[in-house]
């Protein structure tokens, strides 16, 4: 078995493998999902911070054999704790774990982990949920600041639009996403908390609200709920969110889009790619079908909504045709706006030790076809809206003398040569062009 750590390795990893040469080729699997998390080959079960065991069973007596190791392993952890050492996670794998799963625990509850044949991919994930339930933060190895972790910075009251978090954390573990291991599991901060803090801002003269959540739809209680009850608030006339995950998409929400008012037709729906085999190994938890669907019923509740995503190209193992499903699928949904990064490898991710790396300069050039694609879109949406008269939201004053800068309901930034003092009010104008950054307007008619 490779005993190589990955770099900045802390942490110890046991395998005791039972049985026959299939068990000994799993062992050497879990040993290769692991090393990215910093785990390295101790030399036994003493000084290991996981001990998994890939049990057998192929006889009763082998079967026994195993509870009577995880008895020696829960002393061994016992030791360990009183002279002062870090809790050690014990993991059953393998046959035994398939015929008997949960029991294992009930059995032996020291057991931390029961995980059958089919799951070892997922095993980062499954003991970084072991470690949240412990409180614990699985990994040192993250970057304690990576450009894809962070929401938009929570800011101060600066103008008439500010964002409101509501929710933090993922438990989605997308395979190449650091966000489930440095930012936790999924929190909901409680809606009276939100309300109030929406109230105050209300009156402060803010008007647009963006609630905030690196899993915004997971909000608890429903985001449409919350949705209804921030659009009572006197004064508050738009609200928006992000960001979604389509497996949260529900009903209530789609249904949302559709009635209340204040909320804006813009949606930021991340499908990361086209290709089932790719979203299969992201463990996106959805299909390509599933979100072209699902962008159907929001466009039948809203028909005029724009729809934003987040793309990765160059996924490991991401072939031509794969990405030519990814342009499919984005030639069938429009875009109004889109985010795309070429996959950057996250040491700790599942996806950092896959097979099939692409190489930078494929992936450059799929980079450069997709944003040609989203960047023609995008004009196209933009120029849907020329000869229409939309409210804008006045943020701010422009680069040039006399302009002022506003927000469409659809997120686009326009541009109009109008009075300051409209800063904060929300004024219906005449769209008469069309960039692909941004509108130009004319003809304030009137404030409101
Ligand atoms: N490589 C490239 N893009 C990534 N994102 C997250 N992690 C990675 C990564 N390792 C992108 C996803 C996500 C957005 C916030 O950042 O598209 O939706
Ligand atoms: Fe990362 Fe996926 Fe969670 Fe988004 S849903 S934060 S991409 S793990």
């Amino acid at each position: 078995m490779t005993t190589e750590p990955a770099a900045g390795a802390l942490k110890r990893l046991h395998i005791k493998t039972y049985g026959c040469q299939m068990n000994v080729y799993d062992s050497e699997r879990m040993a290769d999902v692991l090393r990215p998390l910093g785990y390295a080959m101790s030399d036994g079960p003493e000084d290991a911070d996981l001990v998994v065991l890939n049990t057998c069973h192929i006889r009763e007596k082998a079967a026994e054999k195993v509870y009577s190791e995880l008895g020696r392993l829960k002393e061994l952890r016992e030791e360990r704790l009183a002279a002062g050492g870090e809790r050690s996670t014990i993991v059953v794998a393998g046959c035994v774990a398939q015929a008997e799963g949960e029991q294992i625990m009930i059995r032996q509850p020291a057991v931390d982990l029961v995980v059958g044949p089919q799951a070892y991919h997922q095993l980062p994930e499954l003991i970084a949920r072991v470690a949240r339930t412990r409180g614990e933060r699985l990994s040192a190895d993250f970057a304690p600041e990576d450009k894809f972790d962070a929401l938009p910075a929570a800011r101060g009251v600066e103008g008439p639009a500010a964002f409101l978090t509501v929710q933090e954390g993922c438990d989605k573990f997308c395979t190449f996403c650091v966000v489930p291991y440095t930012r936790g599991g999924e929190y909901s901060r409680p809606a009276e908390a939100i309300e109030a803090e929406a109230r105050s801002l209300a009156e402060k003269g803010v008007r647009e609200v963006t609630l905030l959540g690196q899993n915004v739809n997971a909000y608890e209680g429903g985001l449409a709920n919350l949705i209804r009850r921030l659009a009572k608030v006197p004064g508050l006339d738009r609200i928006r969110y992000t960001t979604s995950h389509p497996r949260d998409m529900d009903e209530d929400l789609i249904a949302a889009h559709g009635e209340v008012d204040e909320l804006m037709p813009y949606l930021h729906l991340p499908v990361q790619a086209g290709s089932d085999r790719i979203l299969k190994a992201m463990n996106r938890g959805h299909s390509a079908e599933h979100y072209l669907r699902l962008i159907e019923r929001i466009r039948a509740a809203r028909p005029d909504i724009a729809i934003s995503g987040d793309f990765i190209v160059g996924f490991p193992g991401e072939r031509d045709s794969d990405f030519e499903a990814t342009m499919t699928l984005v030639r069938e949904t429009r875009y109004a706006s889109a985010f795309s990064f070429k996959y950057s490898r996250r040491p700790g991710t599942p996806a950092s030790a896959m097979p099939g790396q692409v190489a930078p300069e494929v992936a450059d050039e799929r980079l450069a076809r997709l944003q040609a694609l989203l960047g023609e879109q995008q004009q196209a949406f933009n120029e849907g809206l020329v000869g229409r008269t939309v409210p804008v939201l006045f943020e701010k004053l422009g680069r040039h003398a006399g302009q002022i800068i506003g927000r469409s309901p659809y997120l686009q930034s326009v541009h109009i040569e109008a009075p300051a003092g409209l800063i904060g009010q929300i004024a219906p104008v005449t769209i008469d062009g069309a960039g692909r950054n941004s509108l130009a307007g004319s003809a304030v008619l009137e404030a409101a």
